[in-house]
């Protein structure tokens, strides 16, 4: 089933699908984060919550840094999303550690005017696809608050069975308490999902194609 080059190396740093380019991230991209979640206002409310002046700069740099140094230290992997054509930044995806042994959690968000085309689809089926066939996961985890339609729909929409409302729950120490919906997906239901066809190139640490 596997398309990726057998385990050992790295994980993939920038994965390339028809429209997306789904990569770690660098310093530069910071400024490119803010002008994404500023230029989003309310839709990224739950992610980023809103000051009068934006969040500022120095907090996005400090999230890229923190985010490339968990990926290279092979905790969670969190990868910025482009637009293949212009290089635009138009959200991030990740794969987390917290959903315990041998499972992974996806994790999303995407710029309010990039949403609604199908390619936060593309960039989540790109994790989905990552997580079964290069890390191998038994269980893909998706938690979404109860009022989040879009997310459900998302779920949904990536083949994850709904699997119940957890109670008073909190992931984060940035994250409000509150229910959640948990999702998941089995490595037994991935190939017939619409991931598994995905067109996804890969590439490790070194650029060399893995996939
Ligand atoms: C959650 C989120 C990523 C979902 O975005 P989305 O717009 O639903 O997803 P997409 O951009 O892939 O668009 C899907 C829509 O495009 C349509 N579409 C158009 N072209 C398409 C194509 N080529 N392929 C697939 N779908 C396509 C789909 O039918 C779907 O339409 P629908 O909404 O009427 O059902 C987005 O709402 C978001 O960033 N929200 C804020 C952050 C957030 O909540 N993150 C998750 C926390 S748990």
């Amino acid at each position: 089933m596997s398309t990726f080059a057998p385990a050992g190396l790295t994980p993939p740093y920038v994965l390339r699908t028809a429209r997306l380019v789904v990569r770690c991230l660098e310093p530069a991209d910071a400024s490119q984060r803010k002008e994404a979640v500023d230029s989003s206002g309310e839709h990224l409310d739950e992610m980023f919550p809103r000051t009068p002046e934006g969040i500022p700069l120095e907090v996005h740099a400090a999230h890229v840094r923190k985010m490339r140094g968990s990926f290279d230290l092979d905790q969670d992997r969190g990868y910025g999303t482009f637009e293949l054509e212009t290089g635009r930044m138009l959200g991030e995806t990740g794969l987390l550690k917290r959903a315990g042994l041998g499972a992974l959690e996806i994790s999303y968000w995407f710029r309010r005017d990039a949403v609604g085309r199908g390619l936060a689809t593309e960039m989540a089926s790109a994790m989905v696809k990552t997580a079964f066939e290069f890390d191998k996961v038994k269980r893909l985890d998706l938690m979404c608050l109860p009022e989040n339609e879009r997310s459900a729909a998302m779920a949904r929409r990536l083949g994850f069975t709904f699997e119940g409302r957890l109670r008073d729950r909190q992931l984060a120490p940035h994250h409000t308490r509150a229910d959640l919906l948990c999702f998941t997906l089995l490595d037994s239901e991935y190939p017939r999902t619409p991931a598994s066809q995905l067109q996804l190139e890969a590439y490790d640490f070194l650029g060399r194609r893995i996939g």
